[in-house]
């Protein structure tokens, strides 16, 4: 396994390939002028607004965004990681890379490299010990809440146990990112001995869009606050960038033709396990302006699917509020609205996958819930609460991008 390419390496791979004959052969592309068009392999569209530059060596997509280099392609077509996508080019198009050390490592690796080199290494280290003796709890905990060993795997989830940081880590130089810059590990001023903060807990690794793992999340096994811990924000980790779940969902599906938001890491992978591949979950934050971009460029739909008690339903508003302007033609968002008490994990339990998936398709459209929720925050008695209900629906109808739907 490669572990680093020069740039200068790059840089020829990128010279030497031809992008409309590495695109060629996955998509159809038809000539015009001096651009090649295909239908976009990112996003679900009738008419192609994929466009292939070869001179530029470049594609663009006008109907969702997305656009890059050959490496770039390969990176989301495929969905691999940056130096696999390279070596794959290199095999197909006969490049060899050197392992002359000297072109390899003239240059400064990129800085995030070891971080996410480390960040691996202790999600495995976390996983390897879930079936181990110190991790039988966890397991046990699993198991019992009905998770089978197939998706544990899948989702790589581990167990942190105590005070295994100094044994681990020797290398001064990782010790220190892992506590300043990943923020993993806390110093005990009394003993001087570093702590892992996830000890003692279940972990989420949590993966970026192309697999990397950036972060954590860790459940308490003995209802020790807060229930679910998660990483602090670090050089390669933002909440309101990452959805728990993406990278799975994109690998599971070439074309996904919806996607359900939910709050949990658990409700995430229950529904996986009971077949349902198409679930991401924010990361205990409210829905970001980046969260509903990525979505749309990989789905027309959003169904926002919260528990059902007072906060999902603001959180359900809130949402919708956040979704307006992303609202052109062809993308929409619906509400699922589960019954008091429960939330996706709970319900899939109890109700099974085919009537769960009857309600993912009977969800409250934008337009019924937006006025069910707007009819019940406002009165109608008189002219006045009349005007004022339509000043306040129009504040947020304006933002609607699409004309004809607003
Ligand atoms: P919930 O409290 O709804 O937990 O938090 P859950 O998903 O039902 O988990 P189980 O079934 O009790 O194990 C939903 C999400 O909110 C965030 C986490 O991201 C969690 O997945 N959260 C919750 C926190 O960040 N911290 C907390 O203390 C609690
Ligand atoms: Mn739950």
């Amino acid at each position: 396994m490669i572990k680093y390419v020069s740039r200068i390496f790059i840089n020829n791979l990128l010279d030497q390939v031809d992008i409309v004959k590495l695109i060629i052969n996955k998509i159809k592309l038809k000539k015009k002028g001096k651009n090649f068009f295909g239908i976009c392999p990112f996003h679900i569209e009738k008419n192609p607004s994929f466009v292939v530059n070869a001179e530029k060596k470049l594609y663009h997509c006008f109907g969702c965004g997305v656009h890059g280099n050959i490496i770039d392609f390969i990176m989301n077509y495929e969905n691999l990681s940056f130096l696999k996508s390279v070596k794959l080019l290199s095999d197909i198009f006969n490049i060899p890379i050197h392992n002359d050390k000297e072109l390899c490592f003239s240059e400064k690796k990129n800085k995030n490299d070891i971080y996410y080199q480390l960040m691996f290494n202790l999600s495995f280290f976390y996983r390897n010990y879930l079936f181990r003796s110190l991790g039988k709890k966890a397991l046990k905990y699993l198991l019992n809440r009905g998770f089978n060993l197939y998706i544990i795997n899948y989702f790589s989830i581990g167990f942190s146990p105590l005070y295994w940081a100094n044994k681990i880590f020797r290398n001064k130089k990782n010790i220190e990112i892992l506590h300043k810059k990943l923020k993993v590990l806390k110093l005990n001023k009394n003993n001087h001995n570093y702590y892992d903060i996830f000890y003692d807990r279940i972990i989420f690794p949590i993966r970026n869009i192309h697999g990397f793992v950036v972060g954590f999340g860790g459940r308490t096994l003995n209802n020790k606050e807060p229930k679910y811990l998660n990483s602090s924000e670090n050089n390669i980790f933002y909440k309101s960038n990452e959805l728990y779940g993406l990278f799975e969902i994109k690998k599971e599906n070439n074309i996904i033709k919806k996607i359900v938001v939910v709050e949990g890491y658990i409700d995430v992978i229950s529904l996986f396990q009971f077949n349902i591949k198409y679930a991401v979950a924010i990361l205990g934050t409210a829905i970001t302006n980046s969260h509903i971009q990525k979505l749309f460029n990989l789905t027309n739909k959003i169904i926002y699917c919260f528990d059902g008690d007072k906060a999902g339903i603001q959180a359900q508003w809130n949402s919708l509020k956040k979704s307006l302007p992303f609202l052109i033609k062809g993308k929409q968002v619906c509400f699922m609205i589960l019954p008091k008490g429960e939330d996706p994990d709970s319900l899939i339990r109890k109700e099974g996958r085919n009537l769960f998936e009857k309600r993912i398709n009977n969800t409250l459209s934008f337009s019924k819930f937006f006025f069910k929720i707007l009819l019940l925050k406002n009165l109608f008695s008189s002219c006045e609460e009349k005007t004022n209900f339509v000043y306040k629906a129009l504040s947020f109808i304006k933002l609607i991008p699409d004309n004809f739907f607003r």
